[in-house]
């Protein structure tokens, strides 16, 4: 479609490092604003999670992009993606470039469903929305991610350590950074949200702002 075309929905871009807040900032902003909401970040963990039972444990490239190139809408509502090993499989996954390739098509077409969209993830902003009008990084220390996901986790049962987690996340953010295909950046007209001072409903606030400026430019 042309990138003028594209123009014409409105879409809130989120990206950001692991544990940011990112989606919990991008359910409310859909919920406060009426636009649909896809955590795309759970395209990749549905891949890893199928990829990795289909290759007994083991992670292969051939396997992850078929698994891609076939998921389906009910693929993310299933339990168990949000487990350490799918966690991990999923930036392993979102390192191949056939994977990303192949899940390209279905978040345009969901930013661009009427009514508009929040989408989160690491390359909404660069990649699948690059003209999106508004767009936000979202990001905190990297400490206090750990201990965010660590009270997460620890509240659906695992007993993973936080030094775990916080290894985890950086491996995670390096991967995601330094990959190849559409690394995790900063876009240069994206909003920076620091929230490792704030508390969701600050973060939500200030992101909610942000918005309004957007959706009052337009209507100009
Ligand atoms: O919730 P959290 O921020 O920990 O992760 P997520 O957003 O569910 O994403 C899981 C993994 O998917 C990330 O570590 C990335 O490797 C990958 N991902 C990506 O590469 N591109 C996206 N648009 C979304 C996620």
């Amino acid at each position: 479609m042309a990138d003028e075309a594209r123009d014409l929905t409105f879409v809130v871009a989120i990206d950001g490092p692991a544990a940011a807040g990112k989606g919990t900032i991008a359910r409310a902003l859909a919920e406060k604003f009426g636009l649909g909401h896809l955590d795309t970040g759970l395209l990749y963990r549905a891949v890893g999670k199928k990829a990795l039972a289909q290759g007994r444990g083991v992670l292969d490239e051939g396997v992850a992009e078929l698994v891609a190139q076939e998921l389906m809408p009910e693929d993310l509502a299933v339990d168990g993606l949000r487990t350490v090993m799918v966690t991990r499989a999923s930036s392993k996954v979102a390192a191949m470039p056939g994977v990303r390739k192949a899940l390209v098509d279905f978040q345009r077409a969901f930013a661009e469903r009427d009514g508009g969209a929040v989408l989160d993830g690491r390359d909404i902003g660069t990649v699948i929305c690059p003209n999106a009008p508004v767009k936000l990084f979202v990001t905190a220390d990297a400490e206090t991610r750990a201990e965010r996901r660590h009270a997460e986790l620890a509240a659906s049962g695992s007993t993973i350590t936080i030094e775990t987690v916080l290894a985890d996340l950086r491996a995670r953010d390096e991967r995601d950074s330094e990959r190849a295909d559409a690394p995790m950046l900063h876009a240069e007209d994206a909003h920076l949200l620091d929230t490792s001072e704030l508390d969701i409903d600050a973060a939500v606030i200030e992101a909610s702002k942000i918005v309004e400026q957007a959706l009052s430019r337009r209507r100009g």
